[in-house]
C-alpha cells in the first residue's frame, strides 16, 4: 500500500522531469548540429564524382572548424570559396602545399591526410563551394 501511494506521488513528477530532460537534450542536439557543407551535386552524366564527395567529407571532418560550412571563413580562418581559392593560388597543387605543411595559425596536415585526400578537399572547395 505504502509502495503504491509512494508511486503515486513520485511517478507524474518523474514522468515531468523525463519529458523536461527529452526536451531539453532535443533543443541541445538541434542548437548544437553544424549547418552541413553543400552536397556535391550530380553531373550531366547521372553520376557523382567520387573524388568530390571524399572531398566533401574531408572538409566537413578537418576544415569547418576554421573555415566554416560553406568556406566562407570565420574569425580563425580566411574565405576559401567563390573562386577565392584560386585568386590566392595558381594551381591546387600550390595549395595543397599550405594544406599539408600549414601556415601560421593554420596546422599542416601532411601526416593525418594523405596527398590524394588533401588534393580531393582542395579539388571540393574550388568546384563546389
Ligand atoms: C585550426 C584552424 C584551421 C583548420 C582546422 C584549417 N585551417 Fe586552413 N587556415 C587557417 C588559418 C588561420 C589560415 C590563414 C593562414 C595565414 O595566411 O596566416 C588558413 C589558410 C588556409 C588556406 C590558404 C588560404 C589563403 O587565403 O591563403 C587554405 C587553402 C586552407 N587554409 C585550407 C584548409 C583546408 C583544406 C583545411 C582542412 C583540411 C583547413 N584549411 C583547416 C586555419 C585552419
Amino acid at each position: 500500500m505504502l509502495i503504491r501511494k509512494v508511486w503515486a506521488t513520485v511517478l507524474p513528477k518523474s514522468w515531468g522531469l523525463l519529458l523536461g530532460l527529452l526536451a531539453g537534450t532535443i533543443v541541445v542536439v538541434a542548437s548544437c548540429s553544424p549547418a552541413s557543407a553543400p552536397e556535391v551535386t550530380v553531373g550531366a552524366d547521372g553520376t557523382t564524382d567520387a573524388v568530390l564527395v571524399t572531398g566533401r567529407e574531408v572538409f566537413m571532418d578537418r576544415c569547418v572548424a576554421c573555415h566554416d560550412a560553406d568556406g566562407s571563413g570565420n574569425t580563425i580562418g580566411p574565405r576559401l570559396n567563390n573562386g577565392r581559392l584560386l585568386d590566392v593560388y595558381p594551381t591546387l597543387e600550390a595549395a595543397a602545399v599550405v594544406v599539408a605543411e600549414g601556415k601560421n595559425r593554420m596546422p599542416g596536415f601532411s601526416s593525418s591526410l594523405t596527398p590524394t585526400e588533401i588534393n580531393a578537399v582542395l579539388r571540393y572547395i574550388s568546384e563546389v563551394l
